[in-house]
């Protein structure tokens, strides 16, 4: 059985917990593909150049333990405008949505640009401030000093980057159901998000 679920939405809006609820919920395999821009981003702080870091990513980069840092997120979303780096990862996200049993993918442009013919697709989001709260929070949690006042200039930073770039920018594609995250827990995020699914399997 082929089955996509395209999880699109900005930084810390839950996409996350929601991906791998659902996929858990319907056992579907799931795929974080801000971990591809991530591990991307990560090479390029060694001096690597971003196009032939994402040419040559293996699965061994998505397996490193630091791609959860502020500066990795800063970095992948700085290679993830380049056109370049986006085409080769294409094709191993598009293998990825297509394999039998059922995919989650979760990122900017995959109800948009990756899979435009997911059978649903999920458009995640939160306010800023709500968004920045839970990443100071995770963050915090793992002993980073990072302050409130860095993670939510982190966040919008982010946003205008991934929203405003002329490729694949995050947007929400038209047939989108929108889950705004800001007053929900995550039990009821995740139970509008399998309901919304439920429709259509
Ligand atoms: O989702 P996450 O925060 O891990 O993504 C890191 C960065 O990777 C994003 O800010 C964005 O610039 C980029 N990204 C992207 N397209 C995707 C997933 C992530 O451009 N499908």
């Amino acid at each position: 059985m082929r089955f996509t679920i395209a999880i699109d939405g900005p930084a810390a809006a839950g996409k996350g917990t929601i991906s791998k609820g659902v996929s858990a919920h319907f056992g579907f395999a799931h795929l974080d593909t801000g971990l591809l821009y991530r591990a991307v981003g990560r090479r390029t702080m060694d001096g690597e150049g971003a196009e032939a870091a994402a040419l040559a990513l293996t699965p061994e980069d998505l397996d490193r333990g630091d791609l959860r840092t502020a500066h990795v997120a800063q970095a992948a979303s700085k290679v993830a405008v380049i056109p370049e780096v986006r085409a080769a990862l294409v094709d191993f996200q598009r293998n990825f949505a297509r394999r039998d049993g059922g995919a989650v993918l979760d990122g900017r442009d995959i109800g948009t640009v990756i899979c435009p013919e997911a059978e649903v697709k999920l458009y995640v989001t939160a306010t800023p401030e709500v968004r920045a709260e839970r990443r100071y929070l995770e963050l915090s949690g793992k002993g980073s000093d990072i302050s409130r006042e860095q993670v939510l200039a982190d966040v919008k930073e982010r946003d205008a980057r991934d929203m405003e770039r002329a490729q694949a920018p995050l947007i929400p594609a038209k047939d989108a159901v929108l889950v705004d995250t800001s007053d929900l827990s995550i039990e009821d995020a995740l139970a509008t998000a399998i309901a919304a699914v439920q429709t259509k399997l």
